[in-house]
């Protein structure tokens, strides 16, 4: 069974989408079989990993219609071997109108259902998250093994943890009683600001047992690997980095998956 890690918290622009991009980029480099969900509409971690600023490229080949169909088998793209997508766009925000008004089953469970077929297939199931504790939120919660809680060393991102934390007791009392925190991964660090460097160490104090001691520092290589792309990046080893070490704390810490 797939470990499935949900990169989440309510505020945008803190590194959920290049972060778990990465991660199941580095993952599926270490060959493992990797499944990307992007379940945020507007489709960054569909153009980060596929390459393509097209989203016209996905239209009804979706994470959406997946979830319509209960069934992800039809419309995941193999981007190589190891690294698969189950892509998103715009129409992945009329999501909620969907499950309350026609799905039959439990709203909340609908991605994990949807999913439910590949979870055998895949080593690590890596799921991207909108700004919101959206109906998106709950299904990727929802669906998930584990959640890494992304925290942008800002004032504003402080303030979005403890509701980020009462959504995952939320959804482990009311949905998903096996899910996991797997840390807080503080990112977009900025070395030179002493205020960047106030929230590291309140965090840290804050939440000692769950924070990854890796911090990911705000770096132009991993910045411009939007630009540039995953794929063949000459800077890679430098844009990387931080993110290997992520990776290797998350993965003692999920665990490796069960070889059958
Ligand atoms: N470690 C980093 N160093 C420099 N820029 C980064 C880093 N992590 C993310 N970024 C940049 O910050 C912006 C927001 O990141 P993104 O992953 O889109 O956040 P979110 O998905 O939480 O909205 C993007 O332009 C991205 O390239
Ligand atoms: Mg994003």
């Amino acid at each position: 069974m797939a470990k499935v890690i949900t990169f989440g918290v309510q505020k945008g622009g803190v590194g959920k989408t290049l972060t778990s991009g990465i991660t199941a980029f580095l993952l599926a480099q270490r060959g493992y079989k990797v499944l990307a969900v992007d379940m945020d509409s507007q489709g960054n971690l569909t153009q980060f990993i596929s390459g393509s600023d097209d989203l016209y490229d996905f239209q009804e080949q979706t994470v959406l219609e997946a979830i319509k169909e209960g069934d992800a088998r039809p419309y995941i793209k193999a981007m190589d071997d190891h690294l698969h997508l189950l892509p998103a766009d715009d129409f992945l925000a009329t999501i909620a109108q969907y499950l309350f008004r026609e799905y039959s089953g439990n709203p909340s469970l609908a991605l994990d259902s949807a999913l439910s077929s590949v979870k055998d297939f895949y080593d690590y199931i890596i799921i991207d998250t909108p700004p919101a504790l959206s109906e998106q939120t709950i299904n990727a919660l929802g669906a998930s093994t584990h959640v890494v809680i992304m925290f942008e060393t800002s004032k504003f991102c402080y303030s979005a943890i403890p509701r980020f934390l009462d959504t995952i007791e939320a959804a482990k009392s009311k949905i998903n009683p096996d899910l996991q925190i797997a840390g807080i991964l503080r990112t977009l660090a900025d070395a030179k600001r002493t205020d960047s460097k106030a929230m590291i160490e309140l965090i840290e104090e804050e939440y000692s047992e769950l924070v990854f001691d890796t911090v990911i520092h705000r770096r132009a290589t991993t910045g411009r690997l939007p630009v540039y792309g995953l794929w063949e990046n000459k800077e890679a080893n430098q844009a990387f980095s931080y993110h290997k070490k992520f990776l290797r704390e998350l993965i003692g810490r999920v665990g490796k998956p069960e070889k059958v």
